[in-house]
């Protein structure tokens, strides 16, 4: 039987205009650079203007992936967009990417799975190939985060960036691309970072408004141990089953939340810290774009090659986690 793989052949990434320094944040709100720089390793973030929204990012970041692939959005059979903030909640904003893209034969859906959600969208995509059902697939994680969170909240706005990043997976016939996967969820921890208000439960009104309920919480301490405990565990197990040793991923990249959880997880696991990628120091947390954002740079920096093995690991909001294992 025909076997498919589905070949990374392009990436891109699309950041807001205006970035916003700690410095610049300490004058508005209560917080310092010394403190957001030792607690979490950012040092400034980009912020969407007027102009910027979750679609026109993730169709910028598409363009520039379909480019690199070598194809335009007609060749195009699937898009996944990742993202926990859509331009709306109906339509889903994948469709305004196909639209964008003239992407007439694809079909498009997103996938809401928090920090979580572009590893995923990777994985799912990845099976609509290995079936034979999909040749091209766009998948993107992208975010407007800074919309969604109270700026005068020191606990989460110093956290959070805006951003995007595509890639393209083709599908070949020889062995390449992800080797092992996981997918995990804890549902007990669904408070631990929470959108109160917005959803059909507590639609918003007068009250939920005056409350602030429309911004993101965030429980830090518990998503902290969460995410430091999740990490490592993740990567033994995506490692041993991809059938290699952690002495054999030549690039990891984990989310980017925080650059004291990548260390202590890193530390862990005994990988050496020239083989972790960690870029949260200029984006602050992007969510689901962190992950393709770092694939995209770790390339351009040429810290990432064809034929190395990369090594995946996402966590954020459900609780929800996921990894992989690929040859790029
Ligand atoms: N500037 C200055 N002080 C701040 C602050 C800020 N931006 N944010 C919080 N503080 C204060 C708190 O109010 C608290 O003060 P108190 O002791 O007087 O009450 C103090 O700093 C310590 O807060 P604490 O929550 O214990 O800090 P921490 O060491 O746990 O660090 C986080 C806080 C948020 C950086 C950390 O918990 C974290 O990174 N958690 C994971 C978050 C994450 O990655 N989320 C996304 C997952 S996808």
């Amino acid at each position: 039987m025909q076997k498919f793989y589905g070949k990374l052949a392009g990436y891109g990434k699309a950041l807001p205009r205006k970035v916003v320094t700690n410095e610049e944040l300490a004058q508005r709100i209560d917080t310092s650079d010394e403190w957001i720089t030792e607690r979490t390793g950012i040092k400034q973030r980009h912020v969407v203007s007027e102009d910027e929204q979750c679609s026109t990012l993730a169709t910028q970041a598409a363009r520039e992936a379909l480019a690199k692939a070598g194809i335009d959005g007609a060749d195009l059979d699937l898009i996944i967009v990742a993202t926990s903030s859509p331009d709306y909640l109906t339509p889903p904003v994948s469709s305004q990417v196909q639209h964008e893209l003239g992407a007439t034969k694809a079909g498009a859906f997103v996938m809401v799975v928090g920090c979580t959600g572009f590893v995923s969208a990777l994985i799912t995509a990845d099976q609509f190939i290995k079936t034979g059902a999909y040749k091209n697939i766009l998948v993107v994680g992208v975010e407007v985060i800074t919309r969604m969170v109270n700026w005068e909240d020191r606990n989460t706005c110093v956290l959070f960036g805006d951003g995007a990043a595509a890639v393209v997976l083709k599908a070949v016939e020889f062995e390449t691309g992800i080797k092992s996967h996981l997918m995990g969820s804890d549902g007990s921890g669904w408070e631990h970072i929470l959108h109160p208000s917005g959803g059909t439960k507590n639609p918003p009104t007068h009250e939920t408004l005056s409350a602030g309920e429309q911004y993101l919480t965030m429980n830090g301490r518990e998503v902290f141990k969460f995410a430091t405990g999740t990490i490592g565990k993740a990567l033994h197990q995506v490692t041993t089953d991809a059938g290699i040793g952690l002495d054999d991923i030549d690039l990891f990249i984990p989310h980017q939340a925080n650059a004291r959880i990548i260390e202590y997880a890193a530390k862990s696991v005994n990988m050496p810290e020239h083989k972790v990628f960690i870029n949260v120091n200029r984006y602050g947390n992007t969510s689901a774009a962190s992950v393709p954002i770092a694939i995209t740079e770790a390339f351009d920096q040429g810290r990432l090659k064809e034929g190395d093995t990369l090594a995946l690991v996402a966590f954020g909001s459900g609780l929800t986690w996921a990894a992989c294992v690929l040859t790029v």
